[in-house]
């Protein structure tokens, strides 16, 4: 509660009406929840007969951060209510993850022990590998909307620009609670290929780190990567957690098979040996593209009114997205070393029986 007070009266010394606002909201249901009704009801009476909440809606709506020179709206906020499917992790990185969501669900009680630390956390790893989705799993656990700012949408084509949008998305966050996402936060350090003068970027790069030191106690922001060379020093002292997810291992593609087959019934998940196949024919693949795999098999099994996943089926489309050199010898090699009998590659293919046999002999 101390923290709701803290923050209505710096909204009043700011003038920021709609952090008063947002802050008397959580004041209120606070309190409620602490069985001190009569006094949320008050406060709820004062918010809807001073300010009706379709005038809050708009002031939220308005104030959102627009592009200097194009106008358009610079983040996108997704409700932490967003149904999504699980994130699977390395214990690992779970338990990176899981103590940055405990220091964000007890900021208050670190601002009031006096302990300043920021709530800043470093995504970084090859791409489809989840980091967007962790920062929306982060977003879920902490019950805090994501605030969501593509770099590569602020980076304007005059630096000038660039570092007039991140003014804007900074000042935008202080005003509620909430988590700013910064994704493809290289595109920053990216902006250094192109022609544009070294000392202005300097200036834009400091005016971002001006910002991250800015946030107030209560913010909290999620940066994420595919590039994590590109950033310089300065920038990764920004942040008190530094994560890294990298491709899965067996057992977390073991968890992947069971959740992106579900829930269609399929013999990879309950026949160990199949599964095994299958993991050893994606091994090295993103879990962004084992989805896509699936996905693309549960389309075809849908149309053909099956409802269920064969391990063929997924063999061919992992065939489909992992081989460059396709041919018809290349696929019965490829079906024969994930442990599909030669009779069954004869019907699946149309390839008659002889001629499979040939060309596993060819190899051997
Ligand atoms: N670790 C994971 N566990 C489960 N699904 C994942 C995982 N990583 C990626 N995905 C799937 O791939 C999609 C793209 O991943 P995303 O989070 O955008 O990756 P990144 O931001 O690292 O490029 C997600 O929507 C999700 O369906
Ligand atoms: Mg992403």
């Amino acid at each position: 509660m101390e923290t709701e007070v803290l923050r209505i009266i710096e909204g009043g010394l700011t003038n920021d009406k709609r952090k008063i606002l947002t802050y008397s909201n959580k004041l209120a249901d606070r309190l409620a929840k602490e069985g001190n009704e009569p006094l949320a009801k008050c406060i709820r009476q004062k918010i809807n007969t001073i300010v009706p909440q379709s005038q809050a809606v708009a002031d939220a709506v308005r104030l959102m951060p627009v592009d200097v020179d194009s106008h358009l709206q610079v983040v996108e906020i997704y409700p932490p209510d967003t149904i999504r499917q699980p994130v699977v992790l390395s214990p690992e990185v779970e338990k990176q993850i899981s103590d940055f969501i405990e220091m964000v669900n007890h900021r208050s009680d670190l601002e009031l022990a006096g302990i300043n630390v920021k709530k800043t956390m470093l995504l970084h790893g090859k791409p489809g590998c989840g980091k967007t989705s962790i920062a929306h799993y982060v977003s879920e656990k902490t019950g805090l909307p994501l605030i969501v700012a593509r770099l590569d949408g602020v980076v304007s084509s005059l630096l000038g620009s660039t570092a007039k949008n991140l003014r804007r998305i900074f000042d935008y966050v202080q005003s509620m609670p909430c988590i700013l996402f910064l994704d493809e936060f290289d595109a920053i350090a990216k902006a250094r290929d192109d022609a544009h003068e070294l000392g202005e970027l300097k200036r834009v790069i400091n005016s971002l780190l001006q910002n991250i030191d800015g946030m107030n106690a209560d913010s909290v922001l999620i940066a994420a990567t595919n590039h994590p060379e590109m950033l310089d020093s300065a920038v990764w002292r920004r942040f008190v957690q530094v994560v890294e997810v990298g491709l899965p291992s067996e057992q977390q593609i073991s968890e992947m098979i069971d959740l992106f087959a579900s829930p269609f019934k399929s013999d990879v998940v309950s026949d160990s040996q199949k599964k095994k196949n299958i993991i050893d024919s994606i091994k090295g693949l993103s879990p962004s593209d084992i989805k896509t795999i699936f996905d693309k098999v549960k389309v075809k099994s849908v149309i053909e009114g099956k409802m269920c996943l064969e391990t063929e089926e997924l063999l061919a489309s992992i065939y489909e997205v992992t081989c460059k050199n396709k041919s018809e010898v290349s696929y019965v090699m490829f079906l024969s070393s994930h442990g599909i009998p030669q009779t069954e590659i004869s019907k699946r293919t149309g390839i008659s029986l002889r001629k499979v046999k040939s060309y596993l002999s060819e190899i051997k």
